[in-house]
């Protein structure tokens, strides 16, 4: 009873930033991703009847035993699969950890794909989508690859790839301005946000409309329409965030920077647009023949530490044996 599955991290279009008053993890608003190639997590598991806990490891570190959501996570495989065992779950991120790269995504994404492969649990069986949402309300989307709808529905929520890797040829440049992971999670800051922001009324109010333009835009391969309108929707977020009480200001100078270089580079000419999750790092969107372009000027911006550059990714899949 033992598996291995990889998966990539996503970056948000439209974003999610709220959750619904109910349990099971929920998110308030849909949203829209792109499955990013360049950065992968790989997730072995082994159920074990000598174990009395489920234990993971995260690049190598044992976590704390009271993770919640790990907990809720393998219980909801477990009573799907109709199976008590423990498991050791081992997880290696090739980026940093905790820092707006989105790893609790692939994280979840590649733990309940391979714990379903361990248990014998369909990989199609659509229950796992909620299951991964437990773990991390983006980590659904990780599931899938190239460009990702998640929407809600009734009292749950909805996932499915709208465009593969192969039908429109994107890539995203990510701009690393540290390394170090950041002091608020997005699961507090999130919270925080819908108690205390006077702006995240407004923010669940124009939600919707946004989520379906850029729904639109992205199955018409309208790329500057997609642009103006992701760059607006991340800018929205982080207005809620910077007005939550005490404040959440992920940015750090450089990040300033980066975002008005891809200003400049736009206004040139360049196809290029930003966005920023709850994280100092800026991802740059662009046509892959443009990537390289792209990656020059922004390895060039003063406090760019590196830059990490991809195309449109696949979803969560099971390697090895
Ligand atoms: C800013 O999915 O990490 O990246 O559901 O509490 O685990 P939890 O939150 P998480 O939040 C992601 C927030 C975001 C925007 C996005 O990815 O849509």
């Amino acid at each position: 009873m033992r598996a291995a599955a990889v998966a990539h991290p996503n970056v948000a279009l439209i974003k999610y930033w709220g959750k619904r008053e109910a349990s099971g993890n929920l998110p308030a608003v849909g949203s829209l991703s792109m499955t990013l190639s360049a950065l992968v997590t790989e997730t072995a598991i082994e159920f074990d009847e000598s174990l009395d806990h489920d234990v993971l490891l995260l690049n190598g570190v044992e976590q704390p035993a009271e993770d919640g959501r790990l907990v809720a996570c393998m219980d909801a495989l477990r009573e799907l699969a109709g199976c008590d065992l423990h498991a050791t779950v081992e997880s290696e991120n090739d980026f940093p950890t905790g820092a707006g790269l989105a790893s609790s995504a692939s994280g979840y994404a590649a733990l309940v794909t391979a714990a379903a492969a361990a248990l014998g649990i369909d990989a199609r069986d659509p229950r796992l989508i909620d299951i991964a949402r437990i773990g991390s309300g983006s980590a659904p989307r990780s599931l899938f690859g190239g460009i990702v709808l998640l929407e809600n529905d009734g009292d749950g929520t909805v996932c499915e790839q709208i465009i593969t890797p192969e039908e429109w040829a994107l890539s995203v440049v990510v701009a690393i301005t540290t390394e170090a992971p950041k002091t608020v999670t997005s699961r507090d800051g999130m919270e925080q946000s819908r108690l205390t922001s006077p702006y995240y009324a407004a923010w669940l109010d124009t939600h919707a409309h946004d989520l379906c333009q850029a729904t639109g835009y992205v199955r018409d391969r309208d790329f500057f329409a997609l642009a103006e309108l992701a760059e607006h929707n991340c800018l929205k977020m982080h207005s809620v965030m910077m007005t939550t009480r005490p404040p959440l200001m992920y940015w750090s100078p450089s990040t300033l920077a980066v975002l008005r270089r891809i200003g400049e580079l736009r206004a040139d000419g360049l196809p290029v647009f930003f966005t920023i999750d709850a994280g100092p790092q800026v991802k740059a969107v662009c046509p892959t023949e443009v990537a390289d372009d792209v990656t020059a000027a922004l390895d060039a911006v003063p406090g760019v530490l590196r830059t990490i550059a991809g195309e449109l990714g696949y979803g969560a899949r099971v390697v090895g044996d």
